[in-house]
């Protein structure tokens, strides 16, 4: 399968009006997703909001079937919450801890897991260790391997950082963590929707995704998958009568799938547009999906590094669609804003959202253009022209 451009693009009303390369911030949505969202909204409108989500049951449910067969899960190992922050942190602050615990993870990591990670160390006296990078600037698995002793609880890492196109080896650290029976968390945030993720091959015990990045759904969509292997042992940090149930007048029983991590009160319309974006992904064929994603991205790279004054930042063996990148004497927020003013999108990562990466490289604030199915060779050409050339300083 092969992706088919014109038809992806005609299914995107966005790509008529700007060039978007904002992908690993929030995508231009389908259509699809679009009209599903604003329906429920309407069906609210005419008939109430229990009503309409009572009417509606079978599409929020069919959210549960689309995810769980987008990675690989059964359907009561996936929870819907509102994004992949609130995912992290209930699966994270379900585990408890003693002194001395150790939490393994990587360099590359999203600051809201790194504060939480240094949350509980100071709470709890656990230790954080950042497992090196190899020579590619990916997690070294060997390495990771010989950090592997009886206090360590717990391996959370990214799959895909925020700030780059590195592709963590999540299947060889699913190997490790199994070998050692640790329990392993993995931040899909960023790989979700442009790269096969499943949960079986990769060995995670728990997964955290958004919907509105490279799984073009809905704003304020997340979910988590937990698999059934470690669900017994995780008690949510916050408990309602929908994750639990109030069985006697001082007793509780919480639920026994993965929606003891929702909460009752939920973003409904959402909830339907993420099964649809996400049924509008397996409709494409998710390696079709990554075939085109990184093909434009490498094209992408090979484009920028043929500019002068541009410099590529991206690392790792196997790498993904997000292409980051410098151009000399000019900050990433002159050259984000410049290209904005030509409706070209894409953003700027900055040291605080990975502060360990940034630090340890040396790195300034990045431009961060990250590709999607539905962008074309003609786009990336558009943002190479409109970026400013180098400022030489000299006699
Ligand atoms: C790697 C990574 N993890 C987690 C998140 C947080 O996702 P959300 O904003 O959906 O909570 C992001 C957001 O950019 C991210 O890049």
């Amino acid at each position: 399968m092969t992706i088919d451009v014109g038809r992806v693009r005609a299914d995107t009303p966005g790509c008529e009006h700007v060039v978007h390369f904002n992908n690993a911030g929030s995508s231009l949505p389908p259509r699809q997703v679009t009209d599903a969202v604003v329906d429920h909204l309407r069906l609210e409108e005419r008939t109430g909001g229990y009503e309409a989500a009572a009417a509606a049951l079978d599409r929020s449910e069919r959210a549960y079937d689309a995810l769980a067969a987008l990675v690989g899960a059964d359907r009561d190992e996936i929870a819907l919450v509102e994004n992949a922050t609130r995912a992290w942190d209930m699966a994270f602050y379900s585990l408890s801890w003693k002194p001395g615990d150790r939490i393994l993870t990587s360099r590359a990591e999203y600051a809201s897991n790194a504060i939480a990670f240094l949350q509980t160390a100071r709470r709890h006296g656990v230790h954080v260790d950042v497992v090196p990078d190899d020579e590619t600037g990916a997690l070294s698995v060997d390495a990771l391997r010989d950090m592997i002793d009886e206090r360590v609880k717990l391996i959370a890492v990214t799959h895909v950082p925020t700030q780059g196109g590195l592709v963590n080896p999540a299947a060889g650290i699913g190997a490790v963590a199994r070998e050692a029976g640790v329990t392993y968390l993995l931040d899909a945030c960023q790989s979700i929707g442009q790269m096969r993720v499943d949960v079986r091959e990769i060995g995670c015990d728990l997964l955290s995704a958004t919907g509105r990045k490279f799984l073009r759904g809905p704003r304020g969509t997340g979910f988590l998958y937990c698999s059934r292997r470690v669900l017994d042992r995780l008690e949510p940090p916050f408990l309602d009568l929908h994750a639990a149930t109030w069985t006697s007048a001082d007793s509780y029983e919480v639920r026994g799938d993965a929606r003891r991590f929702e909460n009752w009160e939920g973003y409904v319309a959402g909830k339907i547009g993420l099964g649809v974006a996400a049924d509008y992904a397996l409709g494409l064929g998710i390696d079709a999906v990554e075939e085109r994603v990184t093909g434009l991205a490498e094209a992408l790279r090979g484009r920028l590094a043929a500019l002068p004054g541009v410099t590529v930042h991206d690392r790792g063996a196997r790498r993904c669609g997000i292409v980051t990148f410098t151009v000399d004497g000019h900050d990433s927020r002159d050259v984000a804003a410049r290209l904005s003013a030509a409706k070209i999108n894409l953003s700027v990562s900055a040291a605080s959202s990975a502060r360990w990466d940034f630090e340890a490289r040396g790195l300034p604030s990045l431009v961060r253009s990250s590709v999607h199915y539905y962008n074309t060779e003609d786009e990336l050409d558009r943002l190479c022209e409109a970026l400013p050339g180098p400022v030489t300083t000299g006699a």
